[in-house]
């Protein structure tokens, strides 16, 4: 076959600034997926994409080209609207496990294609395989039968969808190139657009724990994403959400199953409750539904959604879940008030305990993790408890400790608490 262009041109076009045009994009992203440019080629192009940007035009037919070198989903024989909701990531942000099933008890069908964890922020499925027997990989087939038996499923999103973005996030994994706002915004929205939901809410996390640290930032990635997915015709919001401070107090994978389903029981921490619930109205107002989410899960049908969900892929809602070998707890030095609890900090020291991974194919600990016992704003004695680490391998306390220095800061009481409101700000 005779390639229309060289990809060594198209490299130097966007070093010099030049406006990629569209039949060099729709080559470049097609002929990645081949094998017909080479990664070392395309670690070139990204870097940079990464240094003079893209127009809006140029985002969004390189999204349009990233879908094309794969499947799009058809949720339209579904008898209930289709949502769905997409993190940034961040620290303990279990959001996703409480919220498919309550969304789903409402009357919406959640379709949620889910990703592993790496670094130090959690990945969903990790966090659903410490139930025993559950399992991730759902063919189409079955992955529609969930949806239609329960109105919600969490599973590995397919090999079929957008595979230029997986080979590409892999490269940018390791060159430096992950945080350019062009390749981000069309990574997460040629998976969400490819999956064909009628509406998404996006949860862009800003703060220490976050992939986009500063909030302006993070105000531009929602801007191009919700732009992306309403051009594409998916109705598309995002929230701009607080990640200076671990979400809830369980951070790991077991330990996060646990805390969700403490607040499908009713119950768990105020700042869990509180997302998952402002994510459950965006969802609910995008499918049109006029139900308080709030209802379900005093009532139980919440509940009952998550076990049926969790029975459907072979996980046993009643089984005791792994626990940590070993557990180390930290205690305040001083009496004061908390007024730090550092989301990144607390992140690494829980990947480094052993809850997340450092390469794709590594396993992780279902057991490890680290339990909050304070957060900003609490008052304690001297002595206190302030984070229980967890591991199954006593080498790992060490590596942890070095991260947590400085994490968590008691301050005489009567300190300011600088920390960022739950929702900072939401874009339509
Ligand atoms: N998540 C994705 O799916 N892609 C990115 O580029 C960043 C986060």
């Amino acid at each position: 076959m005779v390639e229309p262009f060289a990809a060594v041109d198209v490299i130097k076009a966007k070093r010099d600034g030049h406006v990629l045009t569209p039949a060099q994009i729709d080559w470049v992203v097609a002929a990645y997926t081949r094998g017909v440019v080479a990664d070392e080629q395309m670690a070139a192009l990204a870097m940079a994409i990464l240094l003079n940007g893209m127009t809006d035009a140029e985002i969004v037919r390189w999204t349009t080209a990233m879908i094309d070198t794969g499947e799009r989903m058809d949720f339209s024989g579904l008898p209930r609207p289709t949502v769905d909701k997409h993190s940034t990531g961040g620290v303990g942000d279990k959001i996703t496990l409480p919220l498919v099933p309550i969304v789903a008890a409402c009357g919406a069908a959640v379709p949620q294609l889910s990703g592993r964890g790496l670094g130090h922020t959690g990945g969903t499925l990790d966090k659903l395989e410490s139930i025993p027997g559950w399992r991730a990989s759902l063919s189409n087939d079955e992955m529609m039968q969930v949806l239609r038996d329960v109105g919600g499923v969490i599973c590995a999103a397919g090999d079929g969808l957008a595979p230029a973005d997986k080979k590409l996030y892999a490269l940018r994994d390791v060159t430096g190139t992950v945080e350019a706002i062009p390749l981000i915004a069309s990574s997460i929205m040629s998976k969400k657009i490819a999956e064909g939901a009628g509406g998404l809410v996006l949860d862009v996390k800003t703060g220490s724990g976050a992939f986009m640290p500063d909030p302006r930032q993070a105000r531009l990635l929602a801007e191009t994403m919700v732009r992306l997915g309403n051009d594409a015709g998916v109705t598309t919001r995002a929230l701009i959400t607080a990640m200076d401070v671990p979400l809830g107090l369980a951070i790991g994978n077991a330990v996060e199953v646990v805390e969700s389903v403490e607040v499908l029981a009713g119950g768990g921490p105020a700042d869990v409750v509180e997302l998952t619930l402002v994510l459950a109205r965006e969802m609910l107002d995008l499918a049109g539904i006029d139900v308080d989410p709030a209802t379900v899960l005093a009532d139980g049908r919440a509940m009952d959604a998550w076990r049926r969900m969790i029975q459907a892929q072979g996980g046993d809602p009643d089984a005791a879940l792994p626990t940590a070998r070993e557990s180390e707890t930290i205690r305040a030095d001083v009496g004061g008030v908390v007024t730090r609890t550092d989301a990144l900090s607390i992140g690494v020291a829980a990947w480094r305990l052993g809850a997340g991974r450092a390469r794709k194919e590594d396993p992780v600990s279902a057991g490890a993790g680290i339990m909050m016992h304070a957060k900003p704003g609490d008052i304690v004695a001297a002595g206190d408890p302030l984070l229980t680490l967890l591991t199954d391998e006593a080498p790992r306390f060490a590596l942890a400790h070095e991260a947590l220095t400085g994490a968590v800061v008691v301050s005489p009481v009567g300190s300011t608490i600088d920390r960022l409101p739950l929702v900072i700000d939401r874009l339509t």
